[in-house]
């Protein structure tokens, strides 16, 4: 259980409050503990949302913006008009929070179709005020990851429709009128080396380079990623280049393979899924781990976390065992994940509209994406070589 900090509970009392909030700080300083701590706290009818997939199921039962809300995965124009769903209806009826974490990643106009989509459905004044009088909690930072802009066309039309390509950029950003709040202290890194390298990346400081070779970290060219050399992490940007080099690197390997695919029980959408469902892994192979686990019952230290690298060692498909050696040098025995995927629904209890987030499908797979070197963005915290 944590304790949290002082600042971090002064974030849950304005949040308690009802006010609109704007929740910052860097990686690792609580932002997801707090928004967990204020579902817990509150007795109101919260939707958890999150851009991606991944980003949700850091989140105690959040889920995607587009599923949660049934929005079509496409650019909403200025002029876009939310269509009547009854569903939705009752949902956005009972609502009286909406929380978004990693809001970096929310591209301007899927914020403000969020605020029309919840003024549509507000009843009487309600539906002049932003995001239809509910209360808002928008959580990030936005020096981490930015939203996706597939084309010129589209930064453009971001930026003459929006006023630029992040939600903070939007007339809809203006009128909720956010409290700002700002965590300071980093949980997350205890290597103070490391904490002082990630701030001079954060800052574009100067000294860049003298803090990387303090870091021990070798900036190589990226070709040598593609050369022979197993040992080394690439940061990337998209995913279509971390693809190629994991494909490069796993056609390398002469060890055997072993190949798992991944069960769906119920409804769980195939763009959702964390792990690919036909997963093909080698002996030798770097992987990242995408699970938790404690080392005892009630007990803090964890065996392993999300975002530790390793490499495997040993398996056996039959009973769903994959051995990895952590970068640390422990060997740790992995089986199949569980995943989850949630609707939110709403009922009636003796008269009182609650919404109760309901179970509609699991998908099962081992907890480890050859996606590796993609993965290093989002788990930036880890120490890594880095391939420039
Ligand atoms: N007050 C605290 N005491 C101890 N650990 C904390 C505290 N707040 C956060 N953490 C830990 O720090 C890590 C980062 O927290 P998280 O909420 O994911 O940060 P953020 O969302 O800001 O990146 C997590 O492992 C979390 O358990
Ligand atoms: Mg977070």
């Amino acid at each position: 259980m944590i304790t949290l900090n002082e600042e971090q509970q002064h974030a849950v009392a304005i949040a308690l409050a009802g006010n609109n909030i704007f929740l910052t700080g860097k990686a690792g300083t609580g932002k997801t503990v707090v928004i967990n701590e204020f579902r817990r706290s509150s007795n109101k009818n919260i939707i958890t949302l999150a851009p991606t997939a991944f980003a949700a199921t850091n989140l105690d039962e959040a889920l995607t913006i587009h599923s949660a809300l049934k929005l079509p995965a496409t650019f909403f124009n200025s002029d876009w008009e939310p269509s009547y769903n009854k569903t939705m209806a009752e949902l956005c009826d009972a609502v009286d929070v909406i929380i978004i974490d990693e809001i970096s990643m929310v591209r301007a106009d899927l914020f403000c179709a969020i605020d029309k989509l919840f003024c549509f459905y507000a009843k009487g004044n309600d539906c002049c005020r932003p995001f239809g009088g509910k209360q808002i909690i928008v959580v990030g930072d936005f020096y981490q990851l930015p939203p996706v802009v597939k084309n010129n066309e589209v930064f453009e039309v971001l930026n003459e429709e929006f006023n630029g390509i992040y939600a903070f950029n939007t007339l809809s950003w203006q009128h909720a009128k956010f409290t700002n709040i700002f965590l300071n202290k980093v949980h997350r890194q205890k290597d103070m080396r490391h904490l002082i390298l990630l701030n001079a990346i954060r800052f574009n400081d100067p000294d860049l380079a003298r803090h990387l070779e303090f870091s021990k970290l070798n900036v190589i060219d990226n070709s040598i990623a593609l050369s022979n050399n197993k040992n080394i992490c690439c940061v990337c940007c998209t995913k279509t280049v971390a693809n190629k080099i994991n494909l490069h690197a796993y056609n390398l390997l002469d060890s055997p393979a072993f190949h798992n695919i991944g069960e769906i029980i119920g409804k769980f959408p195939k763009s959702d899924l964390p792990v690919e469902q036909i997963l093909s892994l080698k002996l030798q192979e770097k992987v990242v781990i995408l699970a938790n686990k404690r080392a005892g019952f009630r007990h803090s230290e964890y065996l392993y976390t999300n975002g530790d690298i390793g490499e495997i060692i040993d398996f056996d498909n039959d009973k769903k065992i994959v051995s990895i050696k952590l970068l640390s040098g422990t060997i740790v025995n992995i089986s199949v994940t569980e995943w989850e995927n949630y609707e939110y629904k709403v009922k009636v209890e003796n008269g009182v509209k609650k919404i109760v987030t309901e179970l509609v499908g699991k998908f099962i797979q081992y907890p480890m994406p050859q996606l590796m070197l993609l993965l290093f963005i989002n788990h930036k915290e880890k120490p890594c070589h880095i391939c420039i």
